[in-house]
């Protein structure tokens, strides 16, 4: 799980299909809202992800996406902190700094080219799964270990986050 997860060299193959259906099963489950073909023992380069409308920029939701052999690069040096969860890492919640927009490329489940400029949660939501492909987990992108622990200790007592900061 700790190791970079291979490329998906056969997108049409009914083993990816397979477990794309699963891991949004998982998903699904647990109630997130993206999952890393790593954590589910998959070492390929592939993720699912979505984002509620709640937490969409202008509320226009992402529907449950497939993405393989993604490639996320920042666009701009802006840089702000937001909270996150993790299904590897039950229970726990911290704030982690995150490029504010990025660029997402790489391949749908269907096949066909994915390449989308994001910003703000879905930007977070597609770094944080990134970083699963290799092998990197949230706690290793920390600053600031005031801003982790358990999910109820740190909704009971919500600090202020600093707003954005410049790389
Ligand atoms: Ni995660």
């Amino acid at each position: 799980m700790l190791a970079p997860a291979r490329e998906v060299t056969d997108a049409g193959a009914p083993e990816v299909a397979r477990l794309i259906a699963d891991m949004a099963e998982t998903l699904a489950d647990a109630g997130g809202v993206g999952l890393a073909a790593p954590q589910v023992h998959e070492s390929l380069r592939l993720f699912i992800y979505k984002v509620p409308a709640a937490r969409a920029e202008g509320g226009d939701e992402v529907p449950l996406t497939a993405v393989l052999n993604p490639v996320v690069k920042p666009l701009g040096a802006e840089i702000a902190l937001g909270w996150e969860g993790c299904l590897s890492i039950p229970g726990l919640r911290a704030a982690v700094p995150r490029f504010e927009r990025v660029r997402l490329t790489g391949v749908g489940a269907d096949g066909a080219a994915i390449d989308k400029e994001i910003s703000g949660f879905e930007a977070r939501v597609v770094q944080h799964e990134a970083d699963h492909l290799d092998g990197v987990l949230y706690t290793m992108r920390m600053s600031d270990f005031r801003f982790f622990g358990f999910n109820e200790e740190t909704m009971r007592y919500e600090l202020p986050l600093p707003k954005v900061r410049m790389a």
